[in-house]
């Protein structure tokens, strides 16, 4: 499961302004055309995590990580960029001669920061490998590929919280709007090594992962090298068939060049109308359907399958302790608002049921035979109704093996079938492999 964080929606339309584009041309600025939202930002944990400091973290191959990055862009202006937590729960940043940089913020400045360290990594010529140590465990970690230059800024809260404001591939207005970029996410603990490849939010510069360790080689391979342009093609059709702006998820600079395509979810917190009644009439028929037999959910957990039936508009399940109203669109493809919000007070039931509906409402299998049990019907199932999340569909067909998550809760699979997260992890990794600009082979 992806933790899911609140997108400020309708903040970031509120500061642009401007009505929508076909696609998206992005205007780059600069720290006053930050938006900074908890998706785009890296708290310090330092004063809330201090007894680490106290007992230091058993040692393991994960501590000083190798890794390689192999160039397949033909591009010789790309960097790498390493950002996370350090062991004591400080920002780090990676500099070029292989140290920490831990920014201290300076609580008399309330506007973010530029960091002006030397923290670019410059990727070696097409074909070749760089490869790094990373200098300590490093958690909530991303390892950042441009071509380019991408900007890093500081700010400190009014509480003094320390935190990283990290480009934003959803502000057109930010200072690296302009640069095609992606990452990875990775964690390093004395556990070992968690890494993963994600599309929940955009799909950017090609990269892919490969982890050597004591369990083997794994690997997930990402999007192919052209993905962003034949992704936005895939997404233009769409549109003309049923009217609705997915081929607006695609932002381009100024010339014209695709740079990235953002997630429907992303696309409604800049203009929070978009796609507002396309889900209305499924959600309908769904709610219609599960009035007269039951939906039963499968918690993969202790308290097995659940009825849920539709009874005075919302939909309640046996053993959970809330029910769940008609979702919105952007209820649907952020799975993290509306009924799919999760309190901390809400029971093991409800929490295994919002991923497994939500999951459902994407892929459109509410409808389908077999779709009364949630999940059961296996990924060929998937998508194959309309309405559906056309960027997810999309996107997973242009990656290479299928891996990635391209909505929230993209791991939800019957028992017994793999997921197609891209999450890869070893308990004694030895080298972290990145690709450039789409697989080798
Ligand atoms: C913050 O401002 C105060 C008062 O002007 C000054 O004494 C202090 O040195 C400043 N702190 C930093 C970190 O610049
Ligand atoms: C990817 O890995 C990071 C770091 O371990 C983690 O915080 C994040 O939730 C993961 N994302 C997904 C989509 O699994
Ligand atoms: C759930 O609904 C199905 C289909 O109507 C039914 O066969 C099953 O007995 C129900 N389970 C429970 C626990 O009520
Ligand atoms: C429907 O569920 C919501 C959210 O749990 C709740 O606030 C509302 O009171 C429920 N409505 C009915 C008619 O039970
Ligand atoms: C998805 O698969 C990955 C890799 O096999 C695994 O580590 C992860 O726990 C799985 N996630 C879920 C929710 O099952």
């Amino acid at each position: 499961m992806r933790t899911s964080q609140e997108l400020a929606v309708g903040a970031i339309a509120a500061i642009l302004g401007h009505t929508s584009a076909i696609p998206i041309v992005v205007h780059p600025g600069g720290a006053n055309d930050l938006v900074i939202t908890s998706q785009d930002t890296l708290d310090e944990t330092i004063s809330v995590n201090n007894a680490i400091k106290a007992a230091p973290l058993a040692s393991n191959a994960a501590e000083k990580l190798s890794i390689s990055v192999y160039n397949n862009f033909q591009s010789d202006g790309i960097n790498i960029y390493v950002t996370g937590l350090g062991p004591n729960g400080d920002i780090v940043c990676l500099t070029s001669s292989g140290s920490w940089y831990t920014p201290v913020g300076n609580s008399n400045e309330t506007s973010p920061q530029e960091i002006t360290e030397d923290i670019a990594i410059p990727l070696g010529d097409y074909e070749t490998t760089t490869s790094f140590t990373l200098p300590s465990y490093l958690s909530s970690g991303r390892i950042w590929v441009a071509n380019g230059d991408l900007t890093f800024y500081t700010v400190v809260a009014a509480t003094g919280v320390l935190s990283l404001v990290e480009p934003s591939a959803v502000n057109p207005d930010d200072p690296s709007a302009d640069v095609n970029w992606g990452f990875v996410e990775l964690t390093t603990d004395p556990g070992g090594i968690t890494v993963n490849l994600s599309y929940v939010d955009f799909v950017g510069l090609p990269l892919g992962i490969e982890v050597q360790g004591s369990d083997g080689t794994q690997t997930a391979l990402g999007v192919t090298a052209n993905a962003v342009s034949s992704i936005c093609s895939a997404l233009a059709t769409k549109s003309s068939s049923n009217g609705q702006p997915w081929n607006e998820l695609c932002m381009t600079d100024s010339s014209g060049n695709f740079l990235r395509v953002v997630a429907p979810s992303d696309y409604i917190s800049l203009y929070p109308d978009a796609f507002d009644s396309y889900w209305t009439d499924y959600v309908s028929q769904v709610w219609a359907q599960y009035e007269k037999v039951p939906l039963t959910v499968d918690t993969q957990a202790s308290a097995g399958q659940v009825n849920c039936t539709v009874s005075s508009g919302n939909l309640t399940c046996a053993g959970d302790n809330r029910g769940y109203v008609q979702p919105a669109a952007s209820d649907i493809f952020g799975c993290n608002s509306g009924p799919f919000a999760i309190e901390s007070t809400d029971n093991a039931v409800h929490q295994a049921i919002v991923p497994r509906l939500c999951a459902a409402f994407d892929r459109s299998t509410l409808l389908l035979s077999g779709g009364n049990v949630q999940p059961s019907l296996e990924s060929s199932y998937y998508y194959t109704a309309s309405p559906t999340n056309y960027y997810s569909k999309i996107v997973h067909q242009y990656e290479a093996d299928g891996k990635g998550y391209a909505f929230a809760y993209d791991d939800v699979t019957p028992d017994g079938v793999l997921n197609a997260s891209g999450l890869l992890s070893d308990p004694n990794p030895t080298v972290l492999t990145i690709t450039v600009g789409g697989p080798t082979s």
